[in-house]
């Protein structure tokens, strides 16, 4: 694909996405529950025309086990986590901060585990269990985790909040009974500028009861 110098490459990567979706068939969704089912057809295309649709726009299948479905996805390799969660899927509780590894405002699980969706590249996680923030949800209930940030005014502008949660949410499935030292240690990835560290703390210990 001829690329437009004048574009940034982030203006160039939302239209690689945009063409991919509604000219060729980027994403293809399949899942458990009721889950949109989107040009279905060009993913079970002929193999000629998938080999020229790989060829032409670089993009490799991958299949993600995400908040508990499975899609399946044409995306291209360098393509990371977070630019197909919330661009490609529209899950946009997975926020865009630093992208380069240094806020956490993008932090999701995979296996249970949090990590940084701007340094995971898509095809990195398949095979993976990917929860998201919009996974924590108990049907149109707040999980725990978001329950005790909202009960304990854990934030002000609220931006950093989402992957902070999923910070505390990964802490308490592998320690569900953490001291403040490992609440500090467990969310020390995740950078909050409006210092809202105090509540977090407090919420994160909420949250542990919550869980129990
Ligand atoms: S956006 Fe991923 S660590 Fe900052
Ligand atoms: S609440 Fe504003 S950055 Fe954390």
């Amino acid at each position: 694909m001829k690329r437009d110098d004048k574009k940034t490459s982030d203006e160039q990567k939302k239209d690689d996405v945009t063409q991919g979706m509604t000219r060729r068939g980027f994403l293809t969704t399949v899942g458990t529950g009721a889950v949109t089912l989107v040009v279905a057809d060009r993913l079970h295309a002929s193999p000629a025309a998938e080999a020229e649709m790989t060829e032409r726009g670089e993009m490799a299948k991958v299949t993600l086990q995400i908040n508990g479905r499975t899609y399946r996805l044409l995306v291209e390799p360098r393509w990371s986590l977070l630019y197909v969660l919330r661009e490609g899927l529209g899950l946009t509780g997975t926020k865009v901060g630093c992208e380069r590894g240094e806020c956490g405002a993008c932090n999701v699980l995979i296996d249970d585990v949090p990590r940084y969706a701007c340094m995971t590249l898509a095809v990195e996680a398949e095979g993976r269990k990917i929860t998201t923030l919009e996974g924590l949800m108990q049907g149109e209930e707040l999980g725990p985790v978001q329950q005790a940030f909202r009960e304990h005014d854990a934030f002000q502008c609220g931006y950093c909040t989402p992957g902070q949660i999923m910070s505390v949410e990964g802490l308490l499935r592998k320690n569900p009974k953490p001291s403040l030292e490992e609440v500090r240690q467990g969310v020390s990835g995740n950078l909050c500028r409006c210092g809202a560290y105090k509540h977090i703390f407090s919420a994160a210990q909420k949250a542990s009861e919550l869980k129990r």
